[in-house]
């Protein structure tokens, strides 16, 4: 007899077959007679109840089963009497795989803070929110190949130890094998990396761009999908030092079409799991965040606005708002003007384009003023940016002049420039902070809790 999931017993109709099943004991409510045990498997937020007639049978030691102790057991599913319930399982056997004595198990019946969760991150799976959280980061992921196949997107693996800068703000994490307590140095008293293991300086990546960029010069529309790091201090609920992107490049592309894909993904991925996770969307909707279905529905129907950096400086201008940071042209939107744009004046997805280039990476492409840049953030109600991209700057003297401009090393490019000289291309992509549209999605407050093991400043722990 083949063991099944929960999730799919659940739906089947019971007809007295006998079924094994295997999980985690949620609660216990034991009388004289009998017992009732609540058993969750992950395989949905709902667990299946375990009828136990202690008169028919000779079971293991009842008292044993606690919550958090794993149970193995065999009987006959049937339609249930109770309730909230379709059917039941009416245990012949029953095995205590491991028991989770309830004087140290951390994890109690009551509702605990996602804070306390934290820190016991490896446990907290085992709640409702938690194996929802990660059942739609599932989804989402599937979703966003999907998605990429489907369009003839190829996969492409990038580099996650790199020697150059990708967004050139200098945030990245060092990569060495040098003794730090004896460092060898050159005669000008500079540490010496050509005894490092690459030889050179390297860091962790925070971002597969420069690299995929390659691939779309020859394989056309591609895309990356994995972990890169920012050692910035940002202790926010949005900002993590170690996250998910998702990074689409797209040849013979310009910034319209960048547009067109970044809006036409996010609605894929969106609907995906609306019909995908209903049960688990649907205890978002009633726990997490309310409405938050509706909510998703209206972008996936809605069409994204689309506005200029300046555009949007002058709206902001216009609210006669009190901003905690005023805003002025040449600074960076905060997330309480994302939110003004976003919830006030458009409620809905907004794109902004073209930015000053001062406050963008040295690889968009300049505009014919000269003073802006084909860039593009993607700004969602709630959460604000969820997306960054550009077009790229695929004119060899122009890059090179910006790459100097932002006091990088031209060097480190060389390859990066080559693809300018070689039948470049206009061409365009963006990035999607996969932790930031998990939150998005589930209305999760706290990027920290929608990754299993979050790393910020202060914490590597797990
Ligand atoms: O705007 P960013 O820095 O863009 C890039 O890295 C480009 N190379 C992407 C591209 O064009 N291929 O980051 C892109 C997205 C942000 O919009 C945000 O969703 C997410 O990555 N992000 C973070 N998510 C979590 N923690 C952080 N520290 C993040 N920094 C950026």
């Amino acid at each position: 007899m083949s063991t099944k999931k929960i999730k799919e017993i659940l739906v089947t109709t019971p007809s007295d077959q006998a079924v094994i099943v295997q999980g985690w004991c949620r609660t216990k409510r034991d009388s004289k007679n009998h017992a009732f045990l609540e058993l969750n498997d992950g395989s949905s937020l709902k667990n299946i109840q375990i009828f136990i007639d202690k008169s028919k049978h000779d079971f293991e030691d009842l008292s044993k089963i606690s919550t958090g102790a794993s149970v193995w057991t065999k009987g006959l599913l049937v339609e249930s009497p109770g309730q909230n319930q379709a059917v039941e399982l009416h245990a012949d056997e029953l095995a205590i795989i491991g028991e989770a004595p309830a004087a140290d198990y951390p994890l109690q019946k009551k509702r605990h803070s996602f804070e306390f969760l934290r820190d016991i991150a490896h446990l907290r799976t085992r709640t409702n929110t938690f194996g929802a959280v990660m059942r739609v980061r599932n989804a989402l992921s599937y979703a966003v190949h999907q998605y990429f196949q489907n369009n003839s997107f190829q996969y492409v693996h990038t580099p996650i130890i790199t020697a150059s800068d990708c967004e050139g703000a200098g945030e990245m994490f060092q990569v060495t094998t040098m003794d730090l307590n004896k460092l060898p140095l050159t005669e000008d008293k500079q540490i010496d990396y050509s005894h490092d293991f690459f030889g050179k300086e390297a860091h962790l990546t925070v971002s597969g761009q420069l690299n995929v960029e390659t691939y779309a010069m020859a394989l056309g529309d591609v895309y990356t999908f994995g972990p890169t790091f920012r050692a910035e201090n940002s202790n926010t609920s949005r900002h993590l030092a170690e996250f998910w992107m998702i990074e689409p490049e797209m040849s013979f592309c310009d910034i319209e079409g960048n547009m067109d894909r970044a809006e036409d993904f996010l609605k894929f991925v969106l609907s995906y799991v609306l019909e995908n996770c209903q049960e688990d969307m649907a205890f978002f909707n009633q726990w997490i965040e309310k409405g938050i279905i509706d909510n998703l529905k209206s972008v996936i129907n809605s069409e994204f606005h689309r506005i200029s950096y300046t555009e949007a400086i002058d709206q902001l201008l216009a609210s006669g708002k009190k901003f905690e940071f005023p805003i002025k042209w040449g600074e960076d939107l905060q997330s309480e003007h994302e939110k003004y744009l976003t919830e006030e004046l458009y409620k809905g997805p907004v794109i902004v384009t073209d930015y000053p280039k001062e406050i963008k990476a040295f690889y968009m492409k300049l505009n014919d003023d000269n003073k802006t840049v084909r860039a593009m953030d993607v700004l969602v109600p709630r959460l604000g940016e969820i997306i960054g991209g550009s077009e790229r700057e695929w004119d060899y003297d122009k890059l090179l002049s910006r790459i100097k401009a932002a006091g990088l090393n031209e060097e480190d490019y060389w390859w990066y420039l080559d693809l300018r000289k070689y039948g470049s291309v206009p061409h365009s992509g963006f990035g999607l902070g996969f932790e930031r549209l998990v939150q998005y999605v589930t209305g999760m407050q706290n990027i920290r809790d929608v990754i299993p093991f979050p790393r910020y400043p202060g914490n590597a722990e797990f």
